[in-house]
């Protein structure tokens, strides 16, 4: 830029005389358009096109009448017209599968100043933000949901999007998928590696459940995480609110991921632990009344040598119903829930799923239980006796002892009392000292006798 010294001022003046009277030819015989008054706005662009800022308006531009300016009409025009005029230069669009339709319409100038721009690079009128561009033809709605994805509420829409053409559905540069991955680089990895991938990530695109704008839910779902999963697993939904017994797990505020991962886990059943131990994030806690089933599971377990067998492998589903269930405790059979309840067909269920059932059919045996003073069957007569049939619990833990045979240590509840059991095992048979009778001991060998 030249300073305004005496010599500038005057030529100043005089170029404004040139302005009025002889401007005209002048321009046009200049060498270039924009060094000399008349364009000069168009050198001093920040962001310039290489051609406007090496003063090569004749690429574009033909004079079409000798007075320029004139005062009517043009004494210009472009040398071709739409996007014919760009590819000149560079590279037609329009042969990849999907093609904006302001491009294939030729409007490039729509969205780039073909001089320059001051604002930003690619002779784009914005910075760095193309939401305000973007949205002159889209619908702003779009980015503007409750939670917004971070690329889009900044408008790096070129991250994902090429704004001329794509061989992607949505003018995406990749699939769906090697977008997201493109930038949630653990999620790829995990879907790499994972033993266990969701089904619905693995087969479907992420779109299935976000959105890649903005969503009405958090995490950019499309809907709250239960419906999401619902849509679906609409059985288990059905089975969750059919169930007499319900889990409280469920009606938490994580829901479906208070227990389960979305996209890939290394565990079974995409739990986000073991089974075990995600139990164990809320019943592993001592905050236990009475009244509250969120019983401190874990101090029942850990460090006992005698676990029930499932509980072994960690497993509580194989006795639990982890989205509720009809029967007591969500066990996956029916199970008395009161001290007292003589055996009837079907009662006790749930044990005998797993335990041979014979060992309450018969008053006597040899071989289906090793509850048995002589032949005569012990289980039967404490349980099947239809006159005070107990219940399993008396005697047994659920979980896992520090007595063989799950033998219960502390006794169950009765009432404000704990029954205890005070079990002693022999090699041919066994004696307790309950507090429900006596000390009886029995024996499979040399049956005692009960006699008095
Ligand atoms: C790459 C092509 C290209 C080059 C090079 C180019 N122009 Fe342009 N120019 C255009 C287009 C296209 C338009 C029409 C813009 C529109 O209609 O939106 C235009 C419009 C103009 C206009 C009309 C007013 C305006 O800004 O819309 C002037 C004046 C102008 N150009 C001057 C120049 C000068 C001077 C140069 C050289 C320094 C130049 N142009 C170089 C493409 C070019
Ligand atoms: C006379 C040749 C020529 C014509 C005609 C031309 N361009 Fe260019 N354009 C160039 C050159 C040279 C560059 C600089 C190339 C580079 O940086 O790789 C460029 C760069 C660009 C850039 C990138 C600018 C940046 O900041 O990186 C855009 C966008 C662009 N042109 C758009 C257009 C559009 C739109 C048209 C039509 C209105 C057009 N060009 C017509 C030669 C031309
Ligand atoms: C809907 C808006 C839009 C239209 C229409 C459009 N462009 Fe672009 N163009 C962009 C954006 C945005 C970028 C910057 C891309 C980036 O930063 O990744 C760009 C970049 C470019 C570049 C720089 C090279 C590149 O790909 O980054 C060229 C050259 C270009 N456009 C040419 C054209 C031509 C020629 C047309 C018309 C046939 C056109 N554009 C139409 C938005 C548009
Ligand atoms: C994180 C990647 C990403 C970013 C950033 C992004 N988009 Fe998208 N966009 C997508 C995906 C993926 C789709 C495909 C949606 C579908 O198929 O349902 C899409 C679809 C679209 C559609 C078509 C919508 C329809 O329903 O037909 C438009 C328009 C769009 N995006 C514009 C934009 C604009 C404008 C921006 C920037 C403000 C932007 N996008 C930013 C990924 C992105
Ligand atoms: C001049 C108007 C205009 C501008 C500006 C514009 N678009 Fe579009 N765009 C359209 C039209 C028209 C369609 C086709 C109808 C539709 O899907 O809405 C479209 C479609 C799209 C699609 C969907 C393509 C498909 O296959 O369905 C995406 C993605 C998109 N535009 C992204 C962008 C982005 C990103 C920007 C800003 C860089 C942008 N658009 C700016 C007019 C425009
Ligand atoms: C350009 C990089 C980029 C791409 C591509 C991208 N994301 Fe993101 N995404 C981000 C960033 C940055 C965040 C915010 C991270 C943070 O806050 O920790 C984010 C956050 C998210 C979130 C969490 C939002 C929340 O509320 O916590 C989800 C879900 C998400 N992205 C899904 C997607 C999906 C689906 C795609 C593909 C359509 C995708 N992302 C593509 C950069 C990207
Ligand atoms: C079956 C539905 C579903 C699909 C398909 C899905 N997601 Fe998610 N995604 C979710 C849910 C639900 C959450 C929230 C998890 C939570 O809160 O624990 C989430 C969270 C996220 C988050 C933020 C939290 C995090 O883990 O970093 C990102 C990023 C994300 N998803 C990306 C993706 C990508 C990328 C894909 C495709 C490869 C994808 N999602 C496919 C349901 C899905
Ligand atoms: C687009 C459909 C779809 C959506 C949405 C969906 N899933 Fe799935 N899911 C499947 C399919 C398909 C399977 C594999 C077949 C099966 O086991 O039913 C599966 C399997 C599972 C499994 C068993 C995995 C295993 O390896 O044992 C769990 C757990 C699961 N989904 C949880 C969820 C959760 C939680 C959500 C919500 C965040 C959800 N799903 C959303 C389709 C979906
Ligand atoms: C309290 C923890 C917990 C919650 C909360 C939970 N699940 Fe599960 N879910 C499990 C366990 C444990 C399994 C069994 C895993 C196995 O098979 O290894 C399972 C299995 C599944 C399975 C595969 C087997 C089947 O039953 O169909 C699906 C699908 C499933 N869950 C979906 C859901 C959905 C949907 C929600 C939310 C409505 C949900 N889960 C909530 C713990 C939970
Ligand atoms: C997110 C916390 C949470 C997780 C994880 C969880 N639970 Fe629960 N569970 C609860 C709550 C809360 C209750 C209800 C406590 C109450 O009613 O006092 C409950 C109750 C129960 C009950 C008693 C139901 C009744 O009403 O009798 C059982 C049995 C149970 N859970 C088993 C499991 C199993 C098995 C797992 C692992 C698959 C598990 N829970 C994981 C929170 C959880
Ligand atoms: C072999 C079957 C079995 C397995 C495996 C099992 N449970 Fe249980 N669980 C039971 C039975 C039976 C009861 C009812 C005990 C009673 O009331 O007599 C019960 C009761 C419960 C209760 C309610 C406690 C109360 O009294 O309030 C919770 C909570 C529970 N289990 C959680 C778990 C968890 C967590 C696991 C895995 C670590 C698990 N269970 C594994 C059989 C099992
Ligand atoms: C899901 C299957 C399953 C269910 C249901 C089940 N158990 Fe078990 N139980 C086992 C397994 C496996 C073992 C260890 C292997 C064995 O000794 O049979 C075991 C062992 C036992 C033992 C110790 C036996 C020994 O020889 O050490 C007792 C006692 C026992 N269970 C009682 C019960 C009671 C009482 C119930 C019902 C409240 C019940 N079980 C329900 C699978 C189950
Ligand atoms: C009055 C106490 C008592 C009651 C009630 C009781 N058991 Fe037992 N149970 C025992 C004793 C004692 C043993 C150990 C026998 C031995 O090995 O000497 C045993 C052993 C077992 C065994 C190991 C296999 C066998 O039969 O020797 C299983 C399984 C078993 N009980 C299941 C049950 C089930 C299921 C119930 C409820 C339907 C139940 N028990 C009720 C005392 C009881």
């Amino acid at each position: 830029m030249t300073r305004l010294s005496p010599a500038n001022v005057s030529s100043l003046g005089l170029c404004l005389l040139l302005f009025l009277f002889l401007l005209p030819t002048l321009c046009v015989a200049a060498d270039s358009c924009s060094t000399g008054a008349c364009h000069a706005d168009m050198s001093g662009v920040k962001f310039g096109h290489m051609p406007v800022a090496d003063g090569e308006c004749s690429s574009c531009h033909e004079q079409i009448l000798e007075a320029h300016p004139v005062a009517e009409g043009k004494s210009f025009r472009l040398v071709e017209q739409g996007a014919a005029l760009c590819y000149q230069c560079h590279d037609s669009y329009g042969k990849m599968l999907t093609v904006h339709p302001p491009v294939a319409d030729g409007e490039c100038t729509f969205c780039h100043n073909p001089h320059g721009s001051n604002a930003g690079p690619k002779l784009l009128p914005v910075a760095d933000d193309l939401k305000e561009l973007c949205t002159q033809c889209h619908d702003e709605g779009m980015f503007n949901q409750q939670f917004v994805h971070g690329p889009a509420a900044s408008g790096a829409c070129t991250q994902c999007h090429n704004p001329h053409q794509a061989n992607q559905p949505r003018l995406l540069k990749k699939s769906v998928r090697n977008t997201c991955t493109g930038c949630h680089t653990d999620i790829g990895d995990g879907l790499a590696t994972a033993p266990v991938i969701h089904a619905a990530v693995e087969e479907a695109s992420c779109l299935t459940c976000h959105n890649p704008h903005s969503a009405p839910a958090a995490k950019l779902l499309q809907k709250d995480v239960e419906s999401v999963c619902l849509e679906c697993h609409g059985d288990v939904g059905r089975k969750a609110q059919r169930a007499k017994v319900k889990h409280a797990a469920l009606y938490r505020e994580e829901k479906c991921t208070g227990c389960h991962t979305a996209h890939f886990s290394n565990n079974d059943g995409l739990l986000f632990l073991k089974e075990q131990d995600v139990c164990f994030t809320c019943h592993g806690k001592n905050d236990y009344h009475k009244s509250n089933a969120l019983k401190n599971i874990a101090a029942q377990v850990e460090g006992k040598p005698y676990l029930h067998g499932p509980l072994e492998d960690g497993q509580c589903s194989a006795c639990h119903q982890p989205h509720g269930s009809d029967y007591f405790r969500m066990l996956n059979g029916p199970y008395p829930e009161t001290f007292y309840y003589p055996y009837t067909s079907g009662s006790y269920d749930f044990c005998l799923g797993c335990h041979d059932s014979n060992m309450l059919r018969f008053e006597s045996t040899s071989i289906y239980t090793e509850f048995r003073n002589g032949k005569q069957n012990l289980h039967f007569l404490h349980v099947a006796n239809q006159y005070k049939g107990r219940t399993c619990r008396a005697c047994h833990e659920p979980h896992a002892s520090n007595i063989d045979k799950l033998m219960n240590e502390v006794g169950a509840e009765f009432g404000e009392w704990n029954v205890p059991v005070r079990f002693n095992k022999t090699e041919t048979g066994g004696s307790c000292s309950p507090g429900c009778h006596q000390n009886y001991a029995y024996d499979r060998e040399n049956p005692v006798s009960y006699e008095r």
